[in-house]
This record gives structure tokens, C-alpha cells and sequence, in this order.
């Protein structure tokens, strides 16, 4: 089964999109760069929903820019990097995703650091 029907494919791909959103605008450590960024809250967790769904194995549905477009300029730090991951696994432990998922979804997460830090 793919990763994309593991993390309960559309549907549940959203609502996971919708707490690391929640849980970002909620930490601390990084709620300040949301506060006036160019998309609205919602178009932000819809981006991530269908970045996810197309990053999992389902269907193509991903229309924003690729992550070093995405955040070069912003001098994003390591420190930084980490709360996104920290919100997304609480994400995926809120929506009751497995260890072997968590893993799987960090593994690839982390793989995007060279386009997202200090670019
Ligand atoms: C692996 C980690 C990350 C992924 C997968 C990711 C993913 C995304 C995606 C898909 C978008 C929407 C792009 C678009 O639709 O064109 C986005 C935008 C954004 N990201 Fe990230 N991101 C990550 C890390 C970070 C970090 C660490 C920060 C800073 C704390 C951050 C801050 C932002 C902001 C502020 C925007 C909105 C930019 C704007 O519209 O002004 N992201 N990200």
C-alpha cells in the first residue's frame, strides 16, 4: 500500500495538512513567519494537503512552487527546520499515523532541508 493510502489518502491527508498548519500558527518558535506571508492561512494548509498527496504516491493534484522557490529569500534556520518537523509528527501522532508512517513521512520531510534552509 502506498504511503498516500497509509496516511488515509485525500481525506486524511487533509486533515493532517490542516493540523501541521494549526500546529505552526500555534508554535512559538516559527508562528511569526505566517504572520504576513503572501497566501491566507487556508491556501497555505491547502498547498500542503495536495503537496503531500502528490509527494505520497497519489494522484497529481500539487500546483504550487517547488521548495526552493518556495522559501528562498526567507533565511529560514535549522532551529526552524526542526519545529516544522516537531508539528508535523504531532500532527500525524494526533491523526493516529503509525511509528513506521511517522518515520516514513520524517525520512522524506528531512530530505527537503537543502532547499529550505538558509537558501
Ligand atoms: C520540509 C519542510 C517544509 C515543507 C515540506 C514546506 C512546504 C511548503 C509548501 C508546499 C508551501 C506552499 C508553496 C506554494 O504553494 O507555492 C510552503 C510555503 C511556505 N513555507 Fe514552507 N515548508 C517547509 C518548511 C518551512 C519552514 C521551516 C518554514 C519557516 C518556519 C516555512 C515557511 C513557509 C512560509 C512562510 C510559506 C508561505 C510563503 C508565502 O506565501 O509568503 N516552511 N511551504
Amino acid at each position: 500500500m502506498s504511503l498516500y493510502e497509509r496516511l488515509g489518502a485525500s481525506e486524511g491527508i487533509a486533515a493532517i495538512a490542516n493540523d501541521i498548519v494549526e500546529n505552526h500558527l500555534a508554535n512559538p518558535t516559527i508562528a511569526p513567519r505566517f504572520q504576513n506571508m503572501k497566501m491566507t492561512p487556508e491556501q497555505l494548509k491547502h498547498a500542503a494537503a495536495t503537496f503531500f498527496i502528490t509527494g505520497t504516491g497519489g494522484p497529481e493534484v500539487y500546483q504550487g512552487a517547488d521548495m526552493l522557490s518556495a522559501h528562498k529569500g526567507m533565511n529560514i534556520s535549522a532551529l526552524e527546520f526542526m519545529a516544522v518537523l516537531d508539528d508535523a509528527l504531532s500532527a500525524l501522532a494526533k491523526n493516529d499515523i503509525g511509528q513506521r508512517e511517522q518515520e516514513e513521512v520524517l525520512f522524506i520531510l528531512y530530505s527537503m532541508r537543502a532547499d529550505i534552509v538558509l537558501v
